[in-house]
């Protein structure tokens, strides 16, 4: 009995070894831990990201912790973030960016990062985000008439921010400006044909006045000096031509160590802003994704294969808790019992899209 006992023991052993430590309780969507992992995950996008505009996070989607060893865990993070107004240039910190609303034709961010929380501290090993505009359908179901997102490369996008940049430079006492990079734009057909423009610019190191006289001397100042702004503006096509510009300047920022890499050199033909930079993957798009926004390939845009396909499931796990909620839902329950949140997805901050 006791040579059985014992052999019994022996050949358990072995699996015992194989089972790994404990697991501990999933982590939910709205857990304060991966509220935390989420608001790195959000700034190391935004930091790495080199056009279009900061996104705020909406909602974690899912989360999953694979356990390393001790205090060392691997998190796997989805979310849903929305763009913000401001540009990604802006020194305005995230906190204190606006999301854009529903009505001013969102735009959404889809991310899985990869992080390491290695005794307390969280740090971003991998993220693949892209970003999409919410559908015209979508927006004029609720916002009929509202205007929509227009492309880029559109003619009249081009040919108001054209005009706005001249007008500004035309009427600046200070550095001539030119064009980094167009935001967004959106165009409203009816009952007036009105073009909104929103794009980056950079001082040169002429004064306007400069300016008129040898354009194209005027260079781009150099990192340590550079100067960014923003503008926005609006053309009234018809039945009257009316423009509206507003360019605010930064202000050197020291902390603006990545130099903004444009793709190509954008050129209009016959119009004295042709030393603006537009990327080259924005032709044709309403927005700048944010897959083709981060720069630097190595640190984030790493192969699908980072993230396991067990993601997936973990939102399968997701609805049967959903699902085991409403079972437990039909026992009837002392007055006052609220039955727990489903873990994943969490809740969602600003609106659904
Ligand atoms: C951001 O918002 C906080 C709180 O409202 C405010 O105190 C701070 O000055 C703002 N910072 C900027 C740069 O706008
Ligand atoms: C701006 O810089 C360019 C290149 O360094 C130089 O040729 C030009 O004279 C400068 N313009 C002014 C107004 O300083
Ligand atoms: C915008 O870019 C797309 C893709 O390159 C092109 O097909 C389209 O003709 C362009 N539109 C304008 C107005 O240049």
């Amino acid at each position: 009995m006791k040579a059985l006992v014992a052999l019994i023991l022996l050949v358990q052993l072995p699996i015992h070894k194989a089972v790994p430590a404990a697991p501990t309780a999933p982590l939910g969507c709205d857990d304060p831990e991966a509220e935390a992992a989420a608001e790195v995950a959000v700034s190391y996008i935004n930091s790495h990201s080199h056009h279009g505009y900061k996104f705020a996070l909406n909602r974690i989607d899912n989360i999953r912790v694979l356990p390393q060893g001790l205090n060392n865990d691997i998190m796997f993070l989805e979310l849903d973030l929305l763009e913000t107004t401001c540009h990604i240039l802006s020194p305005t910190p995230l906190a204190n960016c606006t999301v854009r609303s529903f009505t001013q034709h969102a735009v959404e961010g889809d991310c899985d990062v990869k992080l390491q929380k290695l005794d307390g501290k969280l740090s971003v090993l991998a993220s693949k985000c892209h970003s999409d505009a919410d559908s015209s359908e979508d927006v004029l179901q609720l916002c009929p008439g509202c205007p929509l997102l227009a492309s880029l490369n559109n003619t009249e996008v081009l040919t108001t921010v054209t005009a706005a940049l001249n007008y500004h430079n035309s009427k600046t006492a200070d550095a001539y400006l030119r064009l980094l990079e167009i935001g967004r734009a959106q165009i409203q057909a009816h009952p007036v044909h009105i073009v909104s423009v929103e794009f980056a610019v950079a001082a040169t190191n002429c004064s306007a006045e400069e300016a008129k006289d040898n354009v194209e001397a005027c260079q781009l100042l150099p990192d340590d000096q550079s100067n960014f702004g923003f503008c926005t503006a609006t053309m009234v096509m018809s039945p009257s031509k009316d423009l509206k510009v507003d360019c605010q300047l930064y202000g050197h920022q020291t902390q603006t160590v990545f130099l903004f890499q444009p793709g190509v050199t954008y050129s209009q033909p016959g119009q004295d802003t042709s030393a603006g930079l537009l990327p080259s993957v924005v032709q044709g798009f309403t927005n700048h994704n944010l897959r083709l926004s981060h720069n630097s390939p190595a640190a984030s845009e790493s192969s699908s294969s980072e993230f396991p396909t067990s993601m997936l499931s973990a939102k399968s796990v997701a609805k049967r808790a959903v699902a085991e909620v409403a079972q437990h839902d039909k026992v009837p329950h002392p007055v006052g019992f609220v039955p727990p949140p489903p873990p994943c997805p969490g809740k969602i901050r600003h609106f659904k899209i």
